[in-house]
């Protein structure tokens, strides 16, 4: 099944926590339920985290047993706070439950049942326009793609992070569909192992060869040269270039410069926040001392350690070669550049 499907009422999720030993569906049917499965990372991943939180907002209208509109707002509007509670950084989560709610007072006016329908509307549409963009990352970033190109990865920024095809694995994917002779290198991506449980998984499925390292050898086999290029995908993009993705990114974005290799941020217009002039700006989700001092459950630390866990780092602008987007790739200088793609 895709990473997420809405069907009469009741979202389903592809369990990410589980893969890839198992493949779990979940099933949804509160908005509670949805926003726990946002916080607790059964689905994860900027743009499934949007499409998630939309359909959770239909959900919750469809729960509300109130005949006053205003009523209705009011206990919407609840929903969509705890929805926008459970993770900061990915600017797609705030962006998809204000698309959703905003055309839903934009069709105050009409019964509530007619809003609902539209709202639900709305969400599939997000849902599709999410592939369609993925598609076009594809197109566009296979253009920088060479035959015979190794390309490193960090997180995942595939089908699972997305509606489908993926971001940054979407170029990868398109390369590969376009018949290039490519290889991955993929970044085990600690302490959540986005790398070795979901990145390698989906490649390996796919057929797209793929070898797996861990995080700290990334510097070692861009010094050697087998890497040719890198793309990642983002969490949130600020009006200057500086991109917020997955912990480990800004090191791997400083090993390529060093070593003269293109750093692409592959991401859907949605992901940049025209709001914000810089990085400084992006908050950062700090994450539970778990995921550090454990692994599958067995502790790997001493008792009473202390631990920081920040689950995602900015990179600056200078550190990044292009932006793949749906609209075309963005190239440096960024805070001249990406204002001219807000709509
Ligand atoms: O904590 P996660 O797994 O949600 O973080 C995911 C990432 O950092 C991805 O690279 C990013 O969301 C882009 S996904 C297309």
């Amino acid at each position: 099944m895709k990473t997420l499907e809405f069907c009469n009422g009741v979202l389903k999720l592809v369990d990410q926590t589980k893969l890839p030993t198992e493949h779990k569906i979940v099933e949804l049917s509160t908005y509670e339920e949805i926003a726990d499965a946002i916080k607790t990372m059964i689905v994860r991943g900027a743009p499934a985290i949007g499409v998630t939180a939309a359909y959770g907002i239909v959900v919750a209208a469809n729960s509300i047993n109130i005949s006053s509109t205003e009523q209705f707002f009011t206990e919407l509007k609840k929903a969509c706070d705890l929805i926008k509670s459970t993770r900061p950084t990915a600017v797609n989560l705030f962006w998809a439950v204000d698309r959703v709610y905003n055309k839903a007072v934009f069709n105050m006016d009409k019964p509530i049942d007619q809003i609902i329908k539209i709202i639900e509307a709305e969400a599939c549409l997000m849902e599709k326009e999410d592939i369609d963009s993925n598609r076009a990352i594809g197109k566009f970033g296979n253009e920088l793609i060479k035959e015979n190109f190794t390309i490193l990865t960090h997180c995942n920024a595939g089908a699972l992070a997305t509606c489908d095809h993926g971001t940054a694995l979407g170029v990868i994917r398109s390369a590969h569909e376009a018949g290039k002779n490519i290889n991955v290198f993929a970044d085990e991506t600690r302490p959540y192992l986005q790398g070795s449980r979901l990145t390698v998984w989906e490649l390996m499925e796919d057929n797209i060869p793929v070898t797996l390292i861990c995080d700290n050898m990334a510097g070692h086999f861009m010094k050697e040269g087998l890497i040719d290029c890198v793309i990642v995908g983002a969490d949130r993009i600020a009006l200057n270039g500086d991109t917020a993705n997955k912990i480990g990114t800004y090191s791997v974005a400083v090993l390529a410069k060093e070593n003269n290799i293109p750093f692409y941020v592959a991401a859907p217009i949605s992901t940049i926040d025209f709001s914000i002039e810089c990085g400084d700006e992006i908050p950062i989700e700090e994450r539970n001392s778990d995921e550090v001092t454990h692994i599958k459950g067995v502790r790997i630390a001493p008792e009473g350690i202390k631990v920081r866990n920040p689950a995602f780092d900015v990179t600056p602008n200078k550190y990044i070669s292009a932006i793949i987007t749906d609209k075309g790739i963005i190239y440096p200088p960024f805070n001249e550049n990406i204002p001219k793609y807000k709509d």
